[in-house]
């Protein structure tokens, strides 16, 4: 296994009962703070898309847009930020989700994700799968091909996995917690 995945596990802060009793955060500000541990994130990624003809990095807000960015930049790509309702100015295309507690909608703007564009979608955790699968749901509406999706961190428990795999696309995370 690679080292660099226990440097960035070892970032990863763990904050009981936030934000409602019985969640253990899984906080990624204390990856930030390390330009290493957050460098790794970025040149893991890098090494394992800079040969699959990523046309977009697609990255949800707000923790995804941390890791997709810088990505994107690597990577010599566009970059689409998935905003919450009523932040983009422009005509937009959206998808409602559930998530791990309460509810929620990305959406984009129309026109900058074209047909038969190679989208990676990029985001910090995936625990229900939920907002992952409304980013899945989000591409196809606008006929582009999905290449993977890609998190820091995944909490294997809650089984986002299937819910991707169910929608055709792969999943690739670092780091696997067996928490809830
Ligand atoms: C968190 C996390 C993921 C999502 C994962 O985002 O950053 O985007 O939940 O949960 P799921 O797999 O069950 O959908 P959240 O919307 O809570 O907040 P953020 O704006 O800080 O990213
Ligand atoms: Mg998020």
């Amino acid at each position: 296994q690679d080292p660099r995945l226990s440097v960035i596990r070892g970032t990863i802060r763990e904050v009981p009962n936030f934000p409602k009793d019985g969640i253990l955060f899984q906080d990624i500000t204390t990856t930030l703070l390390d330009p290493v541990a957050f460098g790794h994130c970025i040149e893991l990624l890098y090494e394992r898309y800079r040969d699959k003809g990523v046309d977009v990095v697609a990255g949800f807000e707000a923790r995804g847009l941390i890791f997709g960015a810088p990505l994107s930049l690597r990577l010599k790509c566009a970059f689409v930020p998935l905003r919450k309702p009523k932040k983009l100015p422009g005509e937009t295309i959206g998808e409602a989700y559930d998530l791990e507690y309460g509810s929620d909608r990305i959406e984009m703007h129309v026109g900058h994700v074209k047909e038969g564009d190679r989208v990676l979608l990029v985001d910090d955790l995936i625990a229900t799968g939920g907002t992952m699968v409304a980013g899945i749901k989000l591409m196809k509406k606008v006929k582009a091909e999905i290449v993977e999706a890609a998190c820091i961190l995944e909490l294997p428990l809650l089984k986002g996995k299937d819910k991707l795999v169910e929608h055709d696309v792969s999943l690739y995370t670092m780091v696997e917690k067996d928490v809830l």
